[in-house]
């Protein structure tokens, strides 16, 4: 058993369905029937190849999820896994789109059931979870602002930012301004992935025209120099994946990766699995590559954390408690 297992950590990029494990998608099909295309291995693991294939995968898998219920279920599920890894805090990824398709009467039924099975799961292991509203890039930019509103509609205890997935290729940042703002407005904090498949240019310009004070994933900012000097003067954090960058093709190797350059060069670094099952990983075996790779420890996994915690979009009285955990008080 990893050494790391045990250690209390903090997730601030999951993205809901892509932490489904495969057999729970599976025994929802088989209950209703459903015949999903060919996106298990023979081993019943999610089977795509390069980005692009993974998105078409992910949203397959999302078709057997058609109501509250199987929201309440996912959401125990994925909990359940992560408290298993010692998660204490995990901000989870829920769009809209997927969810009644943006509809505002089925979104509220899904977020009532999504957010009572958090309920549940902290009365269970303790384990802390927010909700970061998100839009679908390559859904575009109208259906970006629905998913914003029914965000912005449920800003709250559970409801704490806003961000965007999908194909980083498709359109500009600037397009879905109007989205950001829309939950700018409700109050919520602001993050999206870029700098993943897109260059520096995707973050600048993100930084530029919506307003976020977190990137997901923002690891190919270190091919401009400038772009590192801004994010660590600004403190911009970034939730890094790295399992997710090498299962998905970003980077060939661990050792390739520029996690650790990034922090070298003072920008907060934060980690998190991205999409667990799809890329074969989970909190645990991100800290046992970044010690074997990198020679991290205990004090650059403090420091990851206490990144976690300033970057999290939840409440000062949670980072607290967090802290006091992280203390082991
Ligand atoms: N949605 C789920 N995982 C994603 C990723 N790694 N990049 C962009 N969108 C995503
Ligand atoms: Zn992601």
């Amino acid at each position: 058993m990893s050494k790391w297992r045990d250690t209390p950590k903090l997730e601030l990029h999951l993205h809901l369905e892509g932490a489904a494990p495969p057999a729970f998608i599976r025994s929802l099909a088989d209950r209703k029937r459903i015949t999903l295309g060919p996106i298990f291995d023979d081993q019943g693991n999610y089977s795509y190849s390069g980005f692009a294939d993974f998105l078409n995968v992910y949203e397959q898998a999302c078709e057997v999820l058609k109501t509250p219920r199987d929201y309440h279920d996912l959401t125990r599920a994925v909990l359940s896994q992560s408290a298993s890894h010692n998660v204490i805090y995990t901000e989870i990824f829920a769009s809209p789109d997927f969810c009644g398709n943006s509809d505002p009467v089925a979104w509220q039924e899904y977020f009532a059931a999504i957010t009572e099975a958090a309920a549940a799961a902290r009365a269970e292991s303790g384990i802390e979870c927010r909700f970061v509203g998100t839009c679908v890039r390559h859904f575009g930019p109208e259906k970006a602002v629905k998913a914003a509103q029914r965000c912005a509609e449920s800003a709250g205890e559970w409801m704490v930012g806003f961000g965007m997935g999908g194909a980083e290729g498709f359109m500009r940042p600037a397009d879905f301004a109007r989205a950001f703002s829309c939950a700018a407005e409700a109050g919520l904090p602001l993050t999206t992935h870029a700098g993943e498949f897109g260059g520096a240019d995707s973050v600048t310009e993100s930084l530029d025209h919506l307003g976020v004070r977190r990137i997901g994933h923002g690891v190919r900012s270190i091919e401009d120099a400038g772009l590192i000097r801004r994010l660590a003067e600004e403190q911009i954090t970034l939730e890094v994946n790295p399992g997710s960058n090498i299962a998905l093709g970003v980077y060939g190797e661990w050792a390739d990766h520029p996690i650790a350059q990034l922090r070298a060069a003072g920008v907060p670094v934060t980690v998190s699995t991205d999409d667990p099952p799809y890329f074969h990983t989970d909190m645990t075996r991100e800290y046992d590559m970044l010690e074997q790779v990198f020679g991290w420890g205990e004090a650059e996994f403090s420091e990851v954390n206490e990144n976690a915690v300033v970057a999290a979009f939840c409440d000062a009285a949670t980072k607290t408690n967090l802290r006091r955990i992280l203390n082991g008080a």
